[in-house]
């Protein structure tokens, strides 16, 4: 089975009500009746009910772009699995750079989430990747594995189908600095066999994993066209509908 290529984008700590409901009404029609690709938005979570409302009926889905590990609690300022649910929200993103770099998110962390959103039926999108020194340095393998490893620790095979994993290397997230094709490929295929260590073979051929960093219309075409990258995950240029509308037909 051929995998379906998800193509999401990650609106970051953008747009309000307004502006969300703008962006909906341009860029529907421009991806109507496209079907060869999943499409998903992650906006945060104040704009859900205006983008999920936007999306009923559409070949869209609506995701988070982090949520907490418990169910519910006395997490101030948090948002819960079962919140997002009740808002529609059907994905979440997990371990994003920007979580990991600002808010001290780590391995156990992401692992507490995806077990998480897997027991309440929400698609995760784990994201990994390297800062600068580590792929310098030549390390870049070693941590990737490591978080890899350490997000699916306790992971059944059986309960993993619904994983996405995201390979965003650091240095090129909002640098202008995309990885090549080649560089990200090499680096979906150490992800990929380090699924397949820890899970098997089967699940790894058929997890998708996205790449993110810098996509672009201009080199959507180029990264898609690599057998290892099943989507891709884009900041700066998911913001505005005709270039997101552009990556979604490269
Ligand atoms: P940019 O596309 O702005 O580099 O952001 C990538 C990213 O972090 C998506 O999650």
């Amino acid at each position: 089975m051929p995998r379906k290529a998800l193509i999401a984008a990650n609106w970051k700590m953008y747009k309000t009500p307004g502006q969300a409901q703008s962006f909906m009404d341009t860029f529907l029609p421009l991806v109507a009746g496209h079907t060869r690709d999943e499409i998903a938005l992650f906006p945060s979570p104040v704009l859900l009910p205006t983008v999920v409302s936007a999306a009923e009926g559409a070949n869209v889905a609506v995701g988070a772009q982090n949520m907490h590990f418990a169910a519910e609690g006395a997490y101030t300022g948090e948002t819960s699995v079962l919140q997002l649910k009740a808002v529609g929200a059907t994905h979440t993103l997990i371990g994003h750079s920007e979580r990991r770099q600002y808010f001290a998110e780590s391995d156990a962390i992401v692992n507490k989430k995806l077990h998480t959103a897997l027991q309440h039926g929400v698609v995760p999108i784990v994201c990994v990747g390297e800062v600068l020194e580590e792929r310098e340095a030549g390390h870049t393998g070693a941590v990737l594995k490591t978080q890899i490893a350490g997000a699916f620790a306790g992971i059944a095979p059986g309960a993993a189908t619904p994983i996405v994993v995201a390979y965003e290397p650091v240095w090129a997230i909002g640098t202008g600095r995309t990885a090549t094709p080649e560089i990200a490929a090499e680096a979906h295929h150490i992800l990929r066999a380090e699924v397949a260590r820890l899970l098997g073979a089967e699940v790894a051929a058929a997890m998708r994993i996205l790449y993110g960093g810098s996509v672009k219309p201009e080199n959507a075409t180029a990264l898609l066209a690599q057998d290892e990258i099943d989507g891709a995950l884009v900041g700066g240029a998911s913001l505005k509908s005709d270039s997101f509308a552009a990556i979604v037909q490269y």
